[in-house]
C-alpha cells in the first residue's frame, strides 16, 4: 500500500486482545482470525452471467458507442477485469437526449399516472426478483460486501421504485390544488458509492413525475446499471423512457452542456457539483446536486455507550466509509472519551476485512486505487499534522485495493482530516465539554448533510437537532434508509431533496 510509515508513537495497531503491535500492516502476522475465525462462507457467483462488452442503452436498445471506444471495468477485490463498457461521446449523447425527447414527446408525458405506475410497479417487482444476483454484481464491480448489497442496497432499491410507484397517480394530492406537469428530459449523474440505489433514486422519482431520463452511471461502477437496463427492457418500459450511457467525467459533461436537457441531478463530489453549478447556471435547467459531508456524530456522557459505538461503528465503516452522510466526525464529551475510545478500539479490532463475497465480510474493498491514494494521503497529512492513529490489525488480501478500519484521537479542528471528505473507513475523534461546544463544533464545517446524536434524553435530543445544520439528523441510531424520507444537504452538500413527498419536487412544475 502507497503508505508512509509513520512514527510509531503515533500508531497503534489493535488486536483482540488490545494488544499493540507497531509492524507495518504487510508484515503483522495473522488477525485475531485464529481465534475468531468464521469457515469461508462465500456467496455463489459462477451462476452470474457477465457480458464481455457492455453496450449504451439508447432508445431501447444496446447499442455501440459511436466513438468505438471501450474501457475495462474491474474488480476491486482481485483487480480483474470484470467487462469492457462501452464509452459514451457527444454523439451518443445526444443520440440518447432525442430519444429521450421524443419517448417524453410521443409517450410518457401524455400517460396517466395509473399507467406509469404500472411500469414502475414491474419494475420493482423484477429488481425484487432479480435481487441477488444484482446483489452479486455489485458486489463484485464495486468491492462493497454481500451483506450489505444483498440486505441493505437491493431492498432499498426495490423499495424506492415502489414508492414512486405509488405517487405516478396521486400527484393531485401531494401537491393538493396545484396542477403537477413534469419537466421534460433529465439527466442524471450518479457516483460509485451505491451504484444501484442511486440510480433508483434518480430514476423512481423522475418517472413517476412523467420525465423521461438519460442516466450515466460512474465509470468503476457501470455494470448494474446496464443489467437494470435488461431489467427495463423486460418491463417492456417503452423505447427511450430511460437512456444509460457509460462513460467517465468527459460523457458527463457531454451531458451536462447538451442543450435539450430541463433538468440535472447530480450526485458525487463537492468539486465537480460546483463545475456543474457554473456550467448550468445561464440556461433554462433546473439542477439539484447532492454533494460530500462531513458529518458529526455527538455522544452525550448520558448515552447508552455500547449502542453508541454500535452507531459508530456502523457510521463509519458501512460500506467502507464509502457514505457520502458517513459519521466521519465523532464528538465524544470528555467525561466518557476513554471508555468510549476503549470500546472503538475493541471492536474494530473484530471487524472482517476481506473477500466482499464472503457473508460474514464486514468490510469490503475500496472501489478503486484512485480512492485508496486519496484516503492514504489523507491519513499521512493526520500524521503529519500530529494526530494519533489507531489501526485495526486485519490481515489484508494481497491482491485488490484495501484499507483496514481505522480512528484518528488528537485530533484538532483545523487538522485536513476534520476538514475534508476522507471517503474511506477512517474516523476523527475529537471531544467536547457542553453542548453548546458541541453543536458549534458539529457546525464547524463547509458540508451540511447528516449528523447524529446520542443521548438518554429526548429533551436533548430536540434541544440540539433544531441547531445542527444538517439535512438529516439520526438520534442514538445512524445511516437509517427509507423511501419516504427526504434526503439532501445544506451549504456545500447541496441542495434539493431526494425520497419521500419532497423528492417529487424538483422532477415538476406546480401551477
Ligand atoms: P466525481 O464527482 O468525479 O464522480 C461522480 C460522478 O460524476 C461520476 O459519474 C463521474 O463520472 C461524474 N463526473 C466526473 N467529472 C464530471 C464532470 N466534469 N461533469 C459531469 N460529470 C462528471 O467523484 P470521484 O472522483 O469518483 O470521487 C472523488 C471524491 O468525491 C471522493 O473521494 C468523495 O470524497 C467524493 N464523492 C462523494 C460522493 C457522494 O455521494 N456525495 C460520491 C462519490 C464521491
Ligand atoms: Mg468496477
Amino acid at each position: 500500500m502507497p503508505r508512509r510509515k509513520p512514527s510509531t508513537s503515533q500508531l497503534a495497531i489493535v488486536d483482540r486482545n488490545g494488544e499493540a503491535d507497531e509492524r507495518p500492516v504487510a508484515k503483522r502476522p495473522l488477525d485475531f482470525g485464529e481465534r475468531w475465525s468464521y469457515a469461508p462462507a462465500p456467496e455463489a457467483s459462477n451462476y452470474i452471467k457477465l457480458h464481455d462488452r457492455y453496450q449504451l442503452f439508447i432508445n431501447g436498445r444496446f447499442v455501440a458507442p459511436k466513438s468505438g471506444n471501450y474501457f475495462d471495468s474491474i474488480n476491486p477485490a482481485t483487480e480483474e477485469k470484470l467487462a469492457e463498457i462501452g464509452a459514451a461521446n457527444e454523439k451518443d449523447i445526444d443520440l440518447a437526449v432525442k430519444a429521450a425527447r421524443r419517448a417524453y414527446r410521443n409517450v410518457w408525458s401524455k400517460m396517466p399516472g395509473r399507467e406509469r405506475g404500472k411500469y414502475l410497479f414491474r419494475i420493482a417487482r423484477l429488481i425484487q426478483e432479480k435481487a441477488r444476483e444484482l446483489a452479486v454484481l455489485e458486489t463484485m464491480d464495486g468491492g462493497k460486501t454481500i451483506k450489505e448489497s444483498r440486505d441493505i442496497d437491493l431492498p432499498l432499491v426495490a423499495a424506492h421504485f415502489f414508492y414512486y410507484a405509488g405517487w405516478a397517480d396521486k400527484l393531485e394530492y401531494a401537491f393538493p390544488g396545484r396542477k403537477a406537469r413534469p419537466l421534460g428530459v433529465a439527466g442524471q449523474i450518479i457516483p460509485w458509492n451505491f451504484p444501484l440505489l442511486m440510480a433508483a433514486w434518480k430514476l423512481a422519482p423522475a418517472l413517476a413525475c412523467g420525465n423521461t431520463c438519460v442516466l450515466k452511471p460512474a465509470e468503476t461502477t457501470s455494470i448494474t446499471a446496464l443489467h437494470l437496463a435488461q431489467i427495463l427492457q423486460e418491463a417492456e418500459l417503452p423505447d427511450g423512457v430511460v437512456n444509460i450511457v457509460t462513460g467517465a467525467g468527459k460523457t458527463g459533461s457531454a451531458l451536462i452542456n447538451h442543450t435539450d436537457i430541463d433538468k440535472i441531478a447530480f450526485t458525487g463530489s463537492t468539486e465537480v457539483g460546483k463545475r456543474i453549478a457554473s456550467a448550468v447556471v445561464r440556461t433554462k435547467k433546473k439542477l439539484t446536486l447532492e454533494l460530500g459531508g462531513k458529518a458529526a456524530n455527538i455522544i452525550f456522557d448520558d448515552a447508552p455507550i455500547d449502542q453508541a459505538v454500535e452507531g459508530i461503528i456502523a457510521g463509519i465503516y458501512f460500506n467502507q466509509g464509502h457514505v457520502c452522510c458517513a459519521g466521519s466526525r465523532l464528538f465524544v464529551q470528555e467525561s466518557v472519551f476513554s471508555n468510549v475510545i476503549r470500546k472503538l478500539r475493541d471492536r474494530i479490532s473484530t471487524l472482517r476485512v476481506g473477500d466482499p463475497l464472503d457473508k460474514n465480510t464486514d468490510i469490503g474493498a475500496i472501489n478503486s486505487r484512485a480512492q485508496l491514494d486519496k484516503i492514504c494521503e489523507l491519513v499521512d497529512s493526520g500524521l503529519k499534522q500530529g494526530a494519533q492513529l489507531v489501526q485495526s490489525r486485519a490481515r489484508l488480501p494481497a491482491k485488490g485495493y484495501w484499507y483496514p478500519p481505522s480512528f484518528f484521537t488528537g485530533v484538532t479542528a483545523s487538522h485536513r482530516i476534520a476538514l475534508e471528505e476522507i471517503f474511506g473507513p477512517v474516523l476523527s475523534v475529537m471531544t467536547f465539554r457542553t453542548p453548546e461546544e458541541a453543536i458549534a463544533r458539529a457546525n464547524n464545517t463547509p458540508y451540511g448533510l447528516s449528523a447524529g446524536v446520542w443521548t438518554d434524553k429526548g429533551s436533548k435530543i430536540f434541544k440540539i437537532v433544531n441547531q445542527l445544520r444538517a439535512g438529516v439528523v439520526w438520534a442514538n441510531t445512524y445511516n437509517k434508509f427509507d423511501p419516504s424520507s427526504p434526503f439532501g444537504g445544506y451549504k456545500e452538500s447541496g441542495f434539493g431533496r431526494e425520497g419521500g413527498r419532497h423528492g417529487l419536487l424538483p422532477y415538476l412544475t406546480l401551477s
